[in-house]
């Protein structure tokens, strides 16, 4: 049987693995590296446990630090433990410092990289996350794109050969999950009880460009803490340590600050609230395929098809553009396209690799 290392280190991540190494382990032997990326409960172990992800047979605990550190620490440990498996391919997902850190280290082995979510752009080189995909899409071998823009992406670039669009693997997590999903079964003293609200706005914000400078995070909180409802914000470690550092968090009454949280949670809480205010990635992509409107607080997104029938608005980190958007923002559902495949990305990743590339 043939063997697969596969790295994540990422709460993203991790919500990919539980469905792709499930169909994997169906043809393939596969061991999974931990880089340690995340590490706090909340953000790394609560996943592995309610998604069933396999153990990882390696933990490398690398934790935090710089860019440089981070991702030259993992390179190294990558290295040890590609040398000692000696895999046929090595898998990565997305644009983590996990991700160029281990298809950086497979490449420099002469070891094929088998890229999971390929072709995805921002056109933004300053985001950390776009100089991980481009690159480690150009030192992939077998490129798996969600969808047709991320292939034509991948196309302009020079890049053709062994690209397919297999759908989004996040897609196959939202509707298996999803069915999982039930009031009692959600990790959070449920919202309604505690706060006696049935629909809120959700949020969740994290990216360096609206939280390295004081100004842009202070603009959205004030924005949020005006708005109608209740606003629920899981809040990343980083971030929580800036807000406890600006401002005491009960200067914000309308906003409730609860610890990351798991995933079925993260689903709940998406689907019942009444619109959500964000700058992550796969947060757009859930609403859009839950069909609950999406305020990106950023000047450009990757998915840029969630932007079709104002699924998806892009908001400046400013009251008054933010505070327009948020209010004004109503879904136009005539003719909703399904861009995002239909949930059997990770089977057609499996078969894809079995056939073609290990007859
Ligand atoms: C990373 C990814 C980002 C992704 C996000 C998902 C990169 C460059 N960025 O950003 O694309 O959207 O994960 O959540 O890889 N920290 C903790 N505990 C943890 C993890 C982090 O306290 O378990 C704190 C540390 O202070 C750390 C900081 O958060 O320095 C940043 O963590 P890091 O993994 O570097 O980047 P993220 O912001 O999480």
């Amino acid at each position: 049987m043939k063997k697969i290392v596969t790295v994540i280190g990422a709460r993203p991540q991790f919500v990919k693995a539980s469905v792709v190494s499930k169909e994997l382990r169906k043809k393939f032997k596969e061991v999974i590296i931990h880089t340690g990326q995340h590490y706090d409960k909340n953000m790394s172990d609560i996943f592995f446990e309610e998604l069933s992800i396999p153990k990882p047979d390696y933990n490398l605990g690398v934790g935090s630090g710089s860019h440089a550190y981070q991702t030259g620490m993992m390179l190294i440990e990558i290295e040890k433990v590609l040398i000692k498996e000696k895999p046929d391919y090595v898998l990565v997902y997305g644009d983590t410092n996990s991700t160029i850190a281990a298809a950086l280290a497979a490449s420099k082995l002469l070891i094929p990289v088998i890229h999971i979510e390929a072709g995805l752009r921002s056109f933004n080189m300053n985001m950390p996350e776009e100089q991980n995909r481009v690159l480690t899409d150009h030192i992939s071998s077998i490129l798996f794109a969600p969808t047709d823009d991320a292939v034509n992406n991948l196309s302009k670039e020079g890049i053709n050969k062994n690209v397919f669009n297999v759908g989004d693997v996040m897609c196959d997590s939202v509707l298996f999950f999803s069915k999982q999903v039930k009031k009692n079964n959600i990790g959070l003293i449920p919202i309604y009880e505690e706060k006696k609200y049935n629909k809120w706005y959700l949020t969740t914000i994290h990216r360096a460009e609206n939280t390295s400078n004081n100004k842009n995070l202070c603009q959205i909180l004030k924005t949020l803490n005006d708005l109608d409802e209740l606003v629920i914000f899981p809040v990343h470690p980083r971030i929580k340590k800036m807000i406890d550092e600006l401002e005491n968090e009960n200067h914000y009454q309308n906003i409730y600050f609860v610890e990351p949280v798991d995933y079925l949670t993260m689903l709940y809480l998406t689907k019942n609230s009444k619109k959500v205010i964000t700058d992550s990635g796969g947060l757009q992509k859930e609403c859009y395929i839950l069909n609950v409107p999406c305020i990106t607080v950023r000047d450009q997104t990757e998915w840029v098809e969630t932007l079709n029938n104002v699924y998806n608005i892009l908001a400046k980190p400013e009251y008054n553009d933010l505070y327009k958007k948020i209010i004004n923002a109503k879904i136009n559902d005539k003719n909703k396209i399904n861009y995002y495949g239909d949930g059997n990305a990770s089977k057609k990743i499996t078969d894809i690799l079995s056939k073609e590339y290990f007859q």
